[in-house]
């Protein structure tokens, strides 16, 4: 399973690169907003700290200045995945810079029905977002498990990226379910790493290892 941030901070993008873990990052205009820089600048050095897929949006709204907007961000970099919204309009952009070569995300994505035609429309991702569907009371998992079922059904090469992560929980349920990508927003990537457990387990072996007053580089008993 791929792991993606939910992020536009650069910095945090970068510190979370160093794990080795990172395949991929997603943007949208909220983040990008809360950003607060200019757009361009920040999506080029998002895709100098990554190899991955970084998911750029376009903000028209009509298939035309989308598609100007889809391949200005495209000439960015080889690793941009134009984001494009699950309208009609979304998906002709789709269909279109998808025959050009372009790796498309097709965003906001809350049925099985819409990622039907978003798979046929030859979208390289599919994001549902399942937090905010989780905040009006239906349960964003089942949607992930509707659309991995479709997609394997007919083959789509179009990867599921479970989107609007809101624990841990999601990532897990979403790897079960054999969902392709996990898009993550920092905080709860780092959760991830995290149980009581392993704190509590560390804190009694290096106490218990103080005791014995030795260092593991101090030792050079067993060195060749
Ligand atoms: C995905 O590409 C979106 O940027 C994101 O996951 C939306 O998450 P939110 O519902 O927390 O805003």
């Amino acid at each position: 399973m791929k792991f993606f941030v939910d992020t536009a901070d650069v910095a945090e993008i970068k510190d979370l690169a160093s794990t080795g873990l990172l395949d991929g990052v997603t943007t949208n205009p909220s983040l990008m907003a809360k950003a607060g820089r200019p757009y361009l600048e920040v999506l080029r050095e998002i895709c100098e700290a990554v190899d991955g897929p970084v998911s750029a949006e376009v903000t028209a709204t009509d298939v035309k200045a989308m598609l100007a907007e889809g391949r200005h961000l495209a000439k960015i970099s080889d690793n941009i995945a134009v984001k494009v919204p699950l309208t009609v309009d979304g998906l002709k952009a789709c269909k279109a810079l998808s025959d050009e070569g372009t790796m498309v995300n097709v965003t906001l994505c809350f049925s099985a029905a819409q990622a039907l035609l978003a798979a046929k429309a030859g979208a390289t991702f599919i994001s549902p977002f399942v937090g905010r569907l989780d905040d009006i009371g239906v349960d964003g998992m089942h949607l992930i498990a509707e659309i991995v079922e479709i997609y394997t059904n007919y083959d789509f090469a179009t990867e599921v990226l479970v989107a609007s992560i809101r624990g841990p929980a999601h990532v897990v349920e979403a790897a079960k379910m054999g969902a392709d990508v996990a898009t993550i927003p920092p905080a709860v990537l780092r959760q991830l790493y995290a149980h009581p457990l392993t704190d509590k387990g560390l804190a009694a072996f290096l106490a218990d290892w103080e005791k014995t007053g030795q260092t593991i580089l101090g030792d050079k008993s067993g060195a060749a």
